[in-house]
């Protein structure tokens, strides 16, 4: 087991990282007050890994929601504290979020207004969960006008990812989850980037060395960035590398149809092809990115929609967001910024330029 933490002040967490930890009591008995403990999870996780975190955890509650994304709703909230008042959870007590980035953002929004706040521990079972959304203290539930327009910056008290439960993670799930370990090299750091261009075929094969090196790293990157700017007022949104053109195609193929890695891979060939445009990015370094995606399995071209469709979606998100849409470029392989400056004719250029 390899341990990392993310540094923030009082609230700094450690993130624990190997093959089979879900069922270790010591790492969840420092997390454990006088209240006892109450897991979050849902029906596909609960048979796999439910028995052996109640057992490690001694917790004395269980909330099974239904799978999939509408769970990230007001609904779904209710339920987590409907179940938490009948366990009795007090302010003591400690919220378990086991499962994908789903239950980790629903617990975790649960767990930030229960009781004005109780602590919880994450237990990401997803490779997109174990890389990116348990980590950082960013919780939410949807709108039905928009994605995580509800939530709250509540970081947990541990993140303990255990890459043996990635074992029976549908094939397609584990592709999405290494769109965002490819984000964290591209946008941040140039060696991982080439670590992952020697070793992307064992990542597919889930070899868990390969496996639990790109868990390791992408923590490490992202624990950097969260303690450097928790509320995301600068360097954190470096981490939307391919996320403004992902969030269109998302909404312009009906969420679901695309998952959100798949959408970021084909959002991050455009913004490799932006990047280029701009006089910023080699054109081999292009090629390298689409290599790389076309070889984790993941579109390296946009979907079938008009790019002026597409255009309108990112501009109805920069409305959203009252005021210039700002992009997230590559100034090389390893190394993204922050851009105001990018006119309409170049990302419709961009877009052309990836392809459907
Ligand atoms: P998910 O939670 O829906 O999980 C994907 C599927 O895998 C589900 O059907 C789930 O039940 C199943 N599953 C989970 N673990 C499994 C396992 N070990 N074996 C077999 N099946 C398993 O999806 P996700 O991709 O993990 O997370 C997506 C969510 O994460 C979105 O709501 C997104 O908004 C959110 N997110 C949040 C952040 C953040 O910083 N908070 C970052 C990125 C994404
Ligand atoms: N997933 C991007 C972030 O946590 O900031």
């Amino acid at each position: 087991m390899e341990s990392l933490r993310v540094e923030l002040g009082s609230r700094s967490y450690p993130i624990h990282i190997g093959a089979s930890l879900i069922g270790s009591r010591e790492l969840y008995a420092p997390h454990l007050g006088g209240g006892g403990a109450a897991i979050v999870t849902n029906v596909v996780v609960a048979p796999l890994f439910l028995e052996a975190v109640k057992r490690a955890s001694g917790a004395r509650a269980e909330i099974v929601l239904e799978d999939g994304e509408q769970a990230k709703s007001w609904r779904g909230v209710e339920r987590v504290v409907d179940g938490l008042l009948a366990a009795r959870l007090g302010r003591d007590g400690l919220v378990i979020a086991l499962g994908g980035g789903v239950i980790g953002d629903l617990a975790g929004f649960a767990a930030a207004v229960y009781q004005r706040g109780v602590p919880f521990v994450q237990v990401p079972t997803t490779l997109l969960a174990q890389v990116d959304s348990s980590v950082g203290g960013k919780t939410a539930i949807n709108h039905p006008l928009g994605k995580n327009m509800i939530g709250a910056f509540h970081q947990p008290r541990a993140v303990i990812a255990d890459v043996a439960t990635l074992d029976t993670l549908p094939e397609r799930e584990l592709r999405a989850g290494l769109a965002e370990v490819i984000k964290h090299g591209l946008a941040l750091d140039a060696p991982f980037f080439d670590w992952l261009e020697s070793n992307i075929d064992a990542l597919v094969k889930r070899e868990r060395g390969a496996l639990g090196y790109a868990v390791k790293k992408s923590c490490e990157l992202k624990a950097r960035i969260v303690a450097a700017d928790e509320q995301e007022t600068g360097e954190r949104a470096l981490l939307n590398l391919g996320h403004t053109f992902g969030h269109a195609i998302e909404a312009g193929t009906g969420y679901g149809a695309w998952l959100h890695g798949e959408a970021v891979a084909a959002g991050m060939v455009m913004a490799a092809e932006l990047s280029a445009l701009m006089g910023h990015l080699k054109k081999t370094d292009v090629g390298r990115v689409r290599d790389l995606l076309r070889r984790a399995g993941l579109p390296i071209a946009g979907p079938a929609l008009a790019p002026e469709r597409l255009m309108a979606l990112m501009s109805l998100d920069k409305k959203a967001a009252q005021g210039r849409t700002r992009f997230v470029v590559l100034e090389a392989i390893g190394r993204a910024a922050l851009r105001a400056d990018v006119d309409d004719a170049q990302v419709r250029r961009a877009v052309v330029a990836a392809g459907q």
